[in-house]
């Protein structure tokens, strides 16, 4: 693979920072050190810092295969990755409109897309936080769930704006349900919507099916009951919004997005109370996936157990949910790969406590050595944003793998 221009940038240049710097949107303005491979980012490594790799064709592709096919418009759910440079692929990759939850994203995604379009999608928020959105960033699309919120939000900044009602839809195929803490039952959301209509502000219609969704029939259910709740409201959503919860990493063998966006699209057009009103959705997990990497060095190997420099406190995060070995590669220290016979390893992260343990093991070859690398994929989302700096340990380099500089 062709290196950029910056490619052969010593590994010094390879940025350390906290996990909170990278959040900026100032970011947009530095480079990252390049590489054409992870094989020729660990020839020039110097340290033995854990480091989180992006991938910015893998995140214009993800965002290109939204766009095309999806039957309505994409909003990149900005918190499952709110790195300034992953928030331009997406863009690059046709996304211009986002999902975002608080004034610190909306600012971020300003920075980098001056037309940008904003939907305010936390379900409660300070009177602040919406003052500040409408008054300052110009939004004037938000989301409740509940009367309280709506009172909150209409005596805030009147009724001249969208309010989408979030419906909680139950759904046994999603590895992480969110009903239990956001989500209006169809009762209050039928509320709601005619408190909407009432009070003359706009009224949409949105849901979360929950975290990796593996059931494509999971999203036509839920938007059958979204439809049933339009109909017993006796309104005309202004759109209907899908809401995240598309699979990456556990998206089943065999299947594709394609089969959800079908799903959506024959559900939505043959469910006469919703069929006239747009579609939207806001992926997080399913955009940001693929664009993202971690490269985390083995300390020590204890029979079958292993302990690596990064864990649940830093990129990896997300495993806890997820429950799924990444894939995964062994590289040396030269950057030639570990291939040989497998055997399962309990992997432990880096700090001082038994909860960094990662929940599944990992099945890695017997050779595996103190030293060796574990290259894993598939961990652009919900990683880079949750490293903590717990017992010190929080020190990442970020870099970019493969030509950044041209979508
Ligand atoms: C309102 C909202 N939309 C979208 C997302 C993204 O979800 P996912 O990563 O499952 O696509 C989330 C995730 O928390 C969310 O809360």
């Amino acid at each position: 693979m062709r290196a950029t221009a910056s490619a052969g940038s010593e590994a010094a240049h390879l940025r350390v920072r906290g996990p909170f710097d990278q959040h900026t949107a100032g970011e947009d303005a530095m480079t990252l050190a390049a590489f054409g491979s992870v094989e020729e980012l660990l020839l020039k490594k110097t340290t033995d810092t854990p480091v989180f790799c992006f991938y910015p064709k893998a995140l214009r592709a993800a965002a290109r295969c939204f766009v095309e096919g999806f039957p309505g418009q994409v909003l990149y759910a900005v918190k499952a990755n709110p790195s300034p440079h992953v928030v331009r692929w997406i863009v690059e990759g046709g996304v211009r409109e986002f999902d975002t939850a608080s004034i610190r994203e909306i600012v971020l995604v300003r920075g980098i897309l001056e037309d940008a379009r904003y939907s305010f999608n936390h379900p409660v928020k300070h009177r602040n936080a919406i003052v500040a959105a409408h008054r300052d960033w110009g939004i004037r699309d938000f989301v409740v769930d509940h009367m309280a919120e709506l009172d909150k939000l209409l005596e805030v900044v009147g009724s001249d704006i969208v309010v989408q009602v979030r419906v909680a839809t139950p759904n046994p195929h999603a590895r992480l349900s969110f009903n239990s803490k956001f989500g209006a039952t169809p009762g209050e959301a039928v509320a709601l919507l005619r408190a909407l209509a009432q009070r003359g502000a706009a009224a949409a219609v949105s849901t979360h099916l929950g975290y990796q969704t593996t059931d494509p029939g999971a999203f036509g259910k839920g938007l059958q009951l979204v439809a049933q709740v339009v109909e017993a409201a006796g309104i005309q959503p202004a759109y209907v919004n899908v809401g995240g919860g598309f699979p990456s990493v556990l998206l089943p063998k065999g299947s594709s997005l394609k089969d959800y966006f079908h799903v959506i699209g024959a559900t939505h057009a043959g469910e006469s109370s919703i069929s006239a009103a747009p579609l939207k959705c806001e992926p997080g997990s399913a955009l940001a996936h693929p664009g993202g990497g971690v490269l985390t060095q083995v300390l020590l190997v204890k029979e079958n157990s292993i302990y690596i420099n990064d864990g649940i406190y830093g990129a990896l995060a997300e495993l806890i949910h997820s429950k799924i070995q990444p894939p995964t590669r062994v590289l040396m220290r030269d950057g030639t790969e570990r291939t040989g016979m497998l055997r399962h390893y309990t992997v432990f992260g880096p700090t001082c406590d038994s909860y960094d343990t990662i929940p599944v093991p990992f099945e890695l070859p017997a050779a595996l050595r103190e030293g060796d690398w574990l290259q894993l994929g598939m961990m652009g989302a919900y990683s880079s944003a949750l490293i903590t700096d717990f017992n010190g340990l929080g020190v990442h380099e970020f870099a970019v793998i493969g030509d950044y500089s041209r979508p």
